[in-house]
């Protein structure tokens, strides 16, 4: 008997396109689960500096992605889930700029993104499910119906993390901020290991001088469209 799979959107794309919200307001619509696949890689590196493993130390991380004690806690809809890593909420502490860039320097790693492929295919349940990463429609869910690639410039992405970053009172530097974009771009582009691209089948969204919801608009039309 074949089995019917669940419905998958995949976003991809680089930090700070807006994904991250544009997902969480995508799956409230459409009342879908919510994948945010980064999350595992910056719980990679945390774990490992948690455990003493050096982020270069290839078999060692392997075997800290591959038993990550994580889950994923609802929270009022639109607002991120809380992350617990072995009993610990880490939710702030996973999203600092430290924290992504060596999420960036341990997803090089083949062996490291093989360790979290299932736990990634295990999020697809019904009613549906909306991916967020960076190889969501290239190399985890490539049958996904629907796969949108964002962008935005590096500019606006460097202004809008600026933003964000002074609301939760954080002091930072523009200029430091955007070159630090543009090297975990860098690294992530060019990667052996699933590098970031659109997928062949994907609809590329330029979210530069959109608002939030101009994006979201076009998504839904995206998935109405499927
Ligand atoms: O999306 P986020 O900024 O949380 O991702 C952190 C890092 O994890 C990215 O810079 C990228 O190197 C890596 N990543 C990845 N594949 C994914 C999601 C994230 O390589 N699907």
């Amino acid at each position: 008997m074949s089995q019917v799979q669940a419905p998958v959107v995949t976003v991809d794309g680089p930090g700070g396109s807006g994904k991250g919200t544009v997902t969480q307001m995508l799956a409230r619509e459409l009342g879908w689960h919510l994948l945010d696949s980064g999350a595992l890689y910056r719980l990679t590196a945390l774990a490992a500096i948690r455990q003493g493993v050096a982020l270069d130390d290839e078999s060692a991380l392997v075997d800290v992605a591959a038993t990550l004690d994580v889950s994923f806690e609802p929270t009022p809809p639109g607002e991120p889930a809380k992350v617990i890593l072995a009993g610990e909420d880490v939710t702030s502490e996973i999203r600092t700029e430290i924290c992504g860039d060596n999420a960036s320097r341990v997803a090089v790693m083949q062996p490291v993104r093989d360790a979290l492929l299932q736990r990634q295919r295990d999020f697809r349940q019904a009613p549906g499910l909306v991916a967020d990463g960076r190889d969501m429609g290239t190399v985890v869910f490539p049958d996904a119906p629907v796969k949108i690639f964002l962008t935005a410039s590096a500019e606006e992405r460097a202004r809008r993390r600026y933003n964000q970053l002074k609301e939760a009172g954080v002091d930072v530097n523009m200029s430091a901020l955007l070159e630090e974009i543009r090297v975990r771009d860098e690294r992530d582009m060019n990667r052996s290991a699933a590098p970031l691209k659109p997928a062949d089948d994907a609809q590329v969204i330029d979210s530069t001088g959109l608002s939030i919801k101009e994006v979201l608009d076009r998504c839904m039309a995206a998935v109405s469209q499927a």
